[in-house]
C-alpha cells in the first residue's frame, strides 16, 4: 500500500514542483499578513522588510516584502473594530494570506500580567457584542453573511498558529519591565496563552476591568483583535492575535500606556517575527 502511495507521489511531485512553482517563486509564495492598531506596533516589522514595496488599496498603504525569508504584507489599521475589519477584509481579498497575524500592545485584565508581559490568545472575544436587557446581558456572535449563522462568541485561534507562537516565544529575547513601577531590577517576561477581549473602548476603569474579567474570563483587552479574528474566521484564513499589556486597564491605565506602549509594541513585534521565521522555517504552503 505504502509502496503504491510513494509511486503515485514520485509521479505528482515532479509536476506540481516546477521551478515556477517552487517555495521561493515570489509569485506562488504564501503570504503572511500582519496588521497593528499604530504606527509603532507595525514599524519595527516594517523596518526589517526586503524588497519593500508599497500598496495604495482605497487610500490605505500596505507594505509587501521579505521578511526572513516569508513573504508578508504589513499595515497600520488604526484604532477601532470597524478599522480593523476593513483593513483585514482588503488585505484578505487582495493579498489572499495563508494566515494573519495581529500585533499590539493591550490592557491586562488578568492581575498576574504586568506591563511588558505577552498573552497569545488561544481565543478572542467582543466584550461589547451582546444584548442588553433589564436583567443583564446576552452575549451572542455576529451573524455570518456568507452562511447565515450567529459566529461563535469566543472564536479560537488556529492550532498551528498557536503551536508556532508558543514555539517562537521560547527563542524571543522580550524586552522587561523597567523603571519605578519594576522595583529593584527589570523582572522576566511572562508569557500566557490566554484569551483576548475586544472592544470599541480604552477601558480605563477598575470597575470595568472587573466586570470583563469575571464576565470572560479574559488575559487582556484591547481594540481590534477579535474584529479581525472574525473576519478570518468568514473568509475562512487562519488567524492569531499577539498581545503585549501596557498597562493594567484601571484608573492608571492612560499614564501607563503612554509609560509603556513603546515597549508594549516591541515585544509583540519581536512574537510576531519570530512566528514570521517558524512560518518560513516550516514551509507552509500558499493556500490554494
Ligand atoms: N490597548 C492598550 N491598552 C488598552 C486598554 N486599557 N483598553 C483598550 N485597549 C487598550
Amino acid at each position: 500500500m505504502l509502496s503504491r502511495f510513494c509511486f503515485a507521489v514520485a509521479l505528482v511531485v515532479p509536476v506540481f514542483f516546477t521551478p515556477a512553482t517552487r517555495a521561493g517563486d515570489k509569485a506562488a509564495a504564501a503570504i503572511t499578513v500582519v496588521l497593528g492598531a499604530q504606527t509603532r506596533e507595525i514599524a519595527p516589522l516594517v523596518g526589517e522588510l526586503k524588497d519593500k514595496r508599497e500598496h495604495k488599496i482605497l487610500g490605505l498603504t500596505f507594505w509587501e516584502g521579505e521578511l526572513v525569508g516569508r513573504r508578508v504584507v504589513i499595515t497600520r489599521t488604526a484604532s477601532g473594530k470597524v478599522n480593523a475589519a476593513v483593513s483585514a477584509a482588503l488585505a484578505i481579498d487582495h493579498f489572499h494570506p495563508s494566515e494573519v497575524l495581529v500585533t499590539g500592545a493591550a490592557g491586562s485584565l488578568n492581575s498576574e500580567l504586568k506591563p511588558c508581559d505577552v498573552v497569545i490568545a488561544a481565543k478572542t472575544v467582543q466584550h461589547d457584542s451582546v444584548r442588553h436587557h433589564s436583567s443583564g446581558v446576552d452575549r451572542r456572535g455576529a451573524r455570518n453573511p456568507i452562511t447565515g449563522q450567529r459566529n461563535p462568541v469566543f472564536l479560537e485561534a488556529a492550532p498551528r498558529l498557536l503551536d508556532l507562537a508558543k514555539r517562537a516565544a521560547t527563542k524571543t529575547d522580550f524586552i522587561p519591565m523597567s523603571g519605578d513601577d519594576a522595583q529593584s531590577s527589570p523582572t522576566a517576561v511572562r508569557v500566557v496563552t490566554g484569551t483576548v477581549a475586544t472592544g470599541d473602548a480604552f477601558v480605563e476603569s477598575g470597575e470595568k476591568r472587573k466586570e470583563l474579567r469575571n464576565a470572560l474570563q479574559a488575559d487582556a483587552v484591547e481594540m481590534e483583535g477579535a474584529a479581525v479574528a472574525q473576519v478570518c474566521h468568514q473568509f475562512g484564513v487562519p488567524c492569531l492575535v499577539i498581545r503585549c499589556v501596557s498597562d493594567t486597564a484601571d484608573e492608571t491605565a492612560m499614564a501607563d500606556f503612554e509609560t509603556y506602549a513603546a515597549a508594549a509594541a516591541a515585544n509583540a513585534a519581536r512574537l510576531v517575527y519570530g512566528i514570521i521565521r517558524e512560518l518560513a522555517g516550516a514551509g507552509c504552503a500558499p493556500r490554494p
